[in-house]
């Protein structure tokens, strides 16, 4: 049982419209409406935030409304860029940092990473830090290396006061929308590493307190051993989150993790 209160994010990607983002919207609420013990928030693409904040709002639900990216300026001449306060002002409360579809689709660096994370940070929201290894990588035996190092470049000049407020995404990048899934194990030993590191940079208290989420094709099959995993805190979710009758289910599994401290 952990003392971590489990996590998990429901990341659409650029999927949905303006009629299915408000019905998944209405579905995860309804169907989580008696969920406990378990922190959910959701990422529908830009255009969709303010409705899917509105039906978050009427039906007076507790599930965090996320955003899949940011732009680290406050303001100015950076066409087709979004602030954190321009997000902020939609109702976002969580930002997804570093998934590995901006690295690996869009050329995103550790340092323009940790420029989004620290702004997201530095605006009072919180950050959901995504890191993982290629296929290659992991063949390789680069691994813990990749991951400390995505993890090191994204976490740069953050505050003792700020890790609070961050979350990891592990999630590796052969598992995302492939349908193969880390091992329990793999997927544990890499956790492990990765709180062995916060330790090492915030000390013993804070990286006992992160939230570590795996992400990878998890599934309503897979999610119950992923989080039975002693550093395994949740998940975030891509393909399933895009069905009630999937992300329901995989909440609950990580819900029942849970034990209050
Ligand atoms: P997936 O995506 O669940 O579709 O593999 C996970 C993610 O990219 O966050």
């Amino acid at each position: 049982m952990s003392q971590r209160k489990p996590y998990v994010g429901g990341n659409w990607k650029m999927n949905t419209n303006r009629t299915t983002s408000a019905d998944l919207a209405r579905g995860v609420v309804d169907g989580l409406r008696d969920a406990a013990h378990v922190d959910v928030a959701v990422f529908p693409p830009f255009p969709y935030l303010l409705a899917v904040r509105a039906i978050l709002r009427d039906r007076s639900s507790s599930i965090k409304l996320g955003a899949q990216d940011v732009y680290p300026k406050p303001d100015g001449a950076f066409t087709g860029e979004v602030s954190t306060e321009m997000l902020k002002d939609c109702g976002v409360e969580v930002v997804l940092c570093g998934h590995s579809e901006r690295r690996h689709v869009l050329g995103e660096s550790d340092a323009h990473v940790n420029a989004k994370l620290r702004a997201v940070l530095d605006a009072g929201l919180e950050a959901i830090l995504c890191v993982g290894e290629t296929l290659d990588e992991r063949n390789n035996g680069h691994t813990d290396p990749v991951n400390q190092r995505q993890v090191r470049g994204g976490l740069a000049d953050v505050t003792g006061d700020q890790i609070s407020r961050v979350t990891i995404a592990y999630e590796p990048v052969w598992a995302i929308g492939t349908g193969k899934t880390a091992t329990p194990a793999d997927a544990q030993a890499v956790h492990a590493n990765i709180r062995k590191l916060i330790a090492g940079m915030f000390g013993q208290d804070a990286a006992e307190r992160i939230r570590i989420m795996y992400g990878g094709s998890v599934k309503p099959s897979n999610a119950a051993d992923l989080f039975l995993s002693p550093d395994i805190d949740g998940g975030l979710i891509g393909g399933a989150s895009l069905k009630v009758g999937e992300f329901v289910p995989i909440v609950r599994a990580a819900a029942s993790k849970y034990t209050t401290p």
